[in-house]
Order: structure tokens, then C-alpha cells, then sequence
């Protein structure tokens, strides 16, 4: 489907399909890997990335917190996308950055390597469902959110992503959407790959970080909600919160805010007022129409 797609390998453009590892990579076989997603938005002065360096940054701590390390700052980092994104004429879509350990390994468990970076152009296509504002329904999950002191759950690290699959999985089997994961303590986290808000008697309500992914999209709304007199709280919240919610939705980098339309058998306004606000506010940053706001793009 990319196959005419250039990627930048380890300071290298390159056909799509030769960006191969072996099976028996330490980054596939062991899942020693993390990536970052962000979408490049086209505004009146051609492409731009969204919070691209919070996107860095975010990179930088889950290498990090895996103890391991990246040849490229940020900035070599930044400038690498910019090639890739001009070489590919790249309009709408998605960045999707992946660093990992590709060198083979047939027993060890290795503890250092060198971590490959490949940086991914994927234009829109409908199946990606950028910016859609249909209604999602939701379901609490039967899996936990893994527990911060067992992995971390703040790198975006490939491995984490089996709790998320588990999520969905079980979600989707029982005809919803998105699957909401509590914590071991049964307090709330979040989806398999967004976070989750709700609105209670006008007070938007989001789980605390510390258990959940530092998500770029949950921090913008959060900048965002004291600019329409929305007041907010992250707090620990246990799932009949969602129950007894006024409003829910979620929240990710394909699109900023999504309405809850069904949280399991229940219905919800969708959007609700105070999500609609939130939903109009984000369309027009993403649309480059709020100036207070321009500076969270970084032009390609
Ligand atoms: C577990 C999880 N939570 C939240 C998010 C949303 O994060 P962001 O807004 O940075 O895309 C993601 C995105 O992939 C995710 O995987």
C-alpha cells in the first residue's frame, strides 16, 4: 500500500519495503522497541508537524526509561522528518517513528544493543479515520491496565501494546469500539491507545499520569480547557464513574477529541456540550485557525 513511499532508515531514504529486520531481532523476537506516532497537518504554509517536540521528547523518555540509547537528538531527529516528509511530498497523514533493536539474537537476552530508527511517512487513507468525528462506544475491559511498577507505563514502548491489543480484542468481541482498562487497584488508566475523559456537572475528569501514557492529545486538551472556562480535575476515578458520567470521550492523535455515544449499556449525548466545545476548539487549531495556538506546529 506504501510500497512507493521513501523511508528514512538509520540516515538513509529508502523503498518502503526494504526496511526489514530479522524475525529473530531482538526488537521483534523480545518486542525491544518504542515509536511515536504524530500527524502532519497541511496549513497555509504547507506541511507541519503537531507537537513534534513533545512527540521528541516523549521518544526520548522511553528510551530512557528502557535504559537504552539513541544515536540522534531530537533535533537530528526533527530534521530527518523534515526530509522525509519533503521527499515524499507528503500532504495529511501520519509520522510514525519506530526505534529498535534490529540485530539478530538466538537465546540471549542482550541488555544493550544499538537501537535502528526508522521514520515512517503514512499518508491519510480512509481506513485511518483521521480526524473523524463519529461517535465511538466503549466498554469497561476485563483485562487491568498493567501496573506501573511491573513495566513503565509511560514509555511508548511496543511491548506495552500487548495489554492494549487484549483490550480491543475483547472490546470489539463484545460489539464495542474501545475497551477502557482499569488499573490492578481498580482505578481507571485508559484505552488500548487513547485516553479517556469524562464530564461530570461540567468538570472535565481524566485519570492522573503516573498510570497511564503521557498522551500528547490528553495534555493539549488539558491546555486547552481552562481557555473555554472548562474546569478540570485528574484525579483517581473508579469505573462507575463512567456510569454515572454526563459526558465521555475519547482522546488520541488521529483525532483529538472522540464522543462516547454508548458506554456499555448506556447511552450519552454525544458530543455532550462540554465535548462539543472541546471538539470545535481542537478542529480549529487543527485547521490553523486559532493563532494562540500556531506555535504547536512545527513547519516541515
Ligand atoms: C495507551 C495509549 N494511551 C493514550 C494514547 C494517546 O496518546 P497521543 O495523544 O500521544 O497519541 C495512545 C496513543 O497511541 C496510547 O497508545
Amino acid at each position: 500500500m506504501y510500497a512507493d513511499q521513501k523511508v528514512w532508515f538509520n540516515g538513509q531514504l529508502v523503498p518502503w519495503k526494504s526496511v526489514t529486520i530479522p524475525v529473530l531481532s531482538h526488537g521483534f523476537s523480545r518486542a525491544s522497541a518504542v515509536f511515536e506516532i504524530f500527524g502532519i497537518h497541511v496549513g497555509p504554509d504547507g506541511p507541519a508537524a503537531f507537537r513534534m517536540d513533545e512527540h521528541l521528547k516523549r521518544l526520548m523518555r522511553s528510551i530512557e526509561l528502557l535504559d537504552m540509547a539513541l544515536a540522534y537528538s531530537p533535533k537530528a531527529i526533527a530534521a530527518a522528518v523534515a526530509e522525509t516528509v519533503r521527499a515524499n511530498r507528503m500532504g495529511r497523514g501520519v509520522i510514525k517513528l519506530m526505534a529498535f533493536w534490529g540485530e539478530e539474537v538466538v537465546i540471549e537476552l542482550v541488555l544493550d544493543a544499538k537501537l535502528d530508527l526508522a521514520i515512517f511517512p503514512v499518508p491519510e487513507t480512509p481506513d485511518l479515520h483521521l480526524d473523524s468525528t463519529e461517535p465511538l462506544s466503549a466498554c469497561l475491559s476485563k483485562w487491568r491496565k498493567i501496573h506501573p511498577e511491573t513495566v513503565p507505563v509511560e514509555a511508548k514502548a511496543c511491548s506495552n501494546y500487548l495489554n492494549g491489543y487484549l483490550a480491543r480484542k475483547d472490546a470489539n468481541k463484545r460489539g464495542f469500539d474501545i475497551g477502557v482498562m482499569a488499573g490492578t487497584d481498580g482505578f481507571l488508566a485508559e484505552g488500548s491507545t487513547e485516553s479517556i475523559f469524562l464530564v461530570k456537572e461540567g468538570v472535565l475528569k481524566v485519570p492522573p499520569l503516573g498510570r497511564v501514557l503521557n498522551s500528547i492529545s490528553r495534555k493539549s486538551v488539558l491546555e486547552v480547557a481552562p481557555l473555554l472556562d472548562i474546569p478540570f480535575s485528574e484525579e483517581a476515578l473508579l469505573p462507575d464513574a463512567l456510569l454515572d458520567a454526563d459526558e465521555i470521550f475519547s482522546a488520541h492523535t488521529g483525532v483529538k477529541v472522540s464522543p462516547v455515544n454508548r458506554y456499555e449499556d448506556r447511552e450519552l449525548d454525544a458530543p455532550g456540550p462540554v465535548t462539543a466545545k472541546l471538539m470545535q476548539c481542537m478542529q480549529k487549531i487543527m485547521a490553523f485557525q486559532d493563532e494562540r495556538f500556531l506555535n504547536w506546529f512545527q513547519q516541515l
